[in-house]
């Protein structure tokens, strides 16, 4: 993993990444700025075109990582954006698209365009955007498009910008990468959990990705907070988490079993534990790795009780961070893992409400943690949804 730093739509990001995760997946991903679309995924279709230091770029083919301390502008970046607006009431003034998926990439290399053409000359304006392909409109339409907004604005004097800002030549964005990547050190890569998780050792670390959950207890929060403090007890309402050893707040070593369709992980390794009994919050975080499918996580677990109902129930606020490398981290999708993580909060919640009330006994968590059940669940309910709808022809919830 390498941390990243860069500006995206104005905003300062810090994020860690794959070396070979795209510019496209980073800002779709990471950041949920899905209106980058992926086509081709090979530099050719242009529908995943961004501004990279204000130059139109094809971020399915830009490393993330390439983009150290540049400007990215996403689509989503360009709504308040004077030539944008313009573009955009052009598109659908001269019906320039039908089902859209070309467009944000179409509309970020025919603002360009609209900056640096002295004038709206048809041949050059298809010349600019023969890097961007529409599947179904034509381009007679979008070319009209463009050229109504490049008359527009030099009738109202506002002089093409020459070169559109571009201050030298090159690839775009290579200017400004290696000056600062050689300032920044490149985040540790995740290391097996015997050489890493010694004692009093097991790292901090800026989770990739984070979850936030919420679920409450009919329990009052001094006795929530202190069944957080018995490890065991915690570990055994967790899915697929056995201890190795007797646990101790600085350490606690265990496996995590997972099974996710044919894959079968056993991620061993160390967690801490720290509690602050004023707040009553408490953090646990951990280092783990699979010898078999080679992947390797760094997660943490931060928690915070809040009093419901005068003190007789608590809500608990979880913040759930992790970073995964490996074959593993190759399958789960951002979407598909925040639902996983809701079903796992929910079991993990009745388990423990079941251990609290005394009722443990013939309810022990499943000694895996089965994705594929979770994820049937999951499908089962969006299938029922999806055939829900149709059968009542209604198109909202029921
Ligand atoms: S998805 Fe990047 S050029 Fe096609
Ligand atoms: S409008 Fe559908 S691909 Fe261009």
């Amino acid at each position: 993993m390498t941390t990243i730093a860069l500006q995206v739509n104005r905003r300062a990001v810090e994020l860690s990444a794959e070396p070979r995760t795209s510019l496209a997946d980073f800002v779709r991903d990471k950041l949920d700025l899905t209106g980058t679309h992926l086509g081709c995924e090979h530099g050719v279709c242009g529908a995943c075109t961004v501004l990279l230091d204000g130059v139109p770029a094809r971020s399915c083919i830009t490393y993330a990582a390439a983009c150290e301390g540049a400007d990215v502008t996403t689509i989503e970046g360009l709504d308040e954006d004077e030539i944008s607006t313009e573009l955009r009431a052009a598109f659908t003034r001269e019906h320039a698209l039908q089902c859209g998926y070309c467009t944000p990439g179409m509309l970020v290399s025919a603002r360009d365009l609209v900056l640096r053409l002295p004038d709206a000359d048809e041949r050059r304006i298809r010349v600019g955007l023969s890097g961007n392909l529409c599947r179904c409109t034509g381009y007679v339409g979008i070319v009209r498009a463009v050229q109504s907004v490049i008359e527009a604005r030099r009738a109202r004097n506002v002089a093409p910008l020459a070169d559109g800002g571009r201050t030298s030549l090159g690839p775009v964005g290579s200017g400004r990468a290696t000056a600062s990547r050689s300032e920044r050190p490149v985040q540790q890569a995740l290391a097996p959990a015997s050489e890493s998780a010694t004692p009093g050792s097991i790292p901090d670390f800026t989770p990739a990705t984070v979850l936030d959950q919420r679920f409450t207890l009919a329990h009052p929060p001094a006795k929530v907070f202190a069944m957080f403090d018995d490890i065991a007890g915690i570990a055994a309402c967790l899915p697929g988490v056995s201890l190795k050893s007797p646990p101790r707040p600085e350490r606690v070593e265990g496996l995590i079993r997972v099974r996710l369709g044919p894959i079968a992980a056993a991620f061993e390794g160390a967690a801490r534990v720290e509690r602050d009994p004023a707040t009553l919050s408490g953090r646990i975080v951990g280092i783990g790795t699979d010898q078999r499918s080679h992947s390797a996580t760094q997660g943490e677990i931060r928690y915070r009780l809040l009093p419901l109902e005068n003190g007789a129930a608590t809500a608990v606020e979880l913040s759930i961070g992790y970073t995964l490398t490996g074959m593993l981290a190759q399958v789960g999708r951002p979407g598909l893992v925040r639902d996983l993580a809701k079903r796992l909060v929910a079991e993990f919640a009745a388990n423990l409400d079941r251990h609290m009330s005394g009722a443990s006994s013939g309810q022990a968590a499943p000694a895996e943690l089965s994705f594929w059940s979770i994820v049937s669940d999951v499908l089962r309910a969006l299938l029922a949804r999806i055939f829900g709808r149709a059968f009542t022809g209604r198109g909202g919830a029921q």
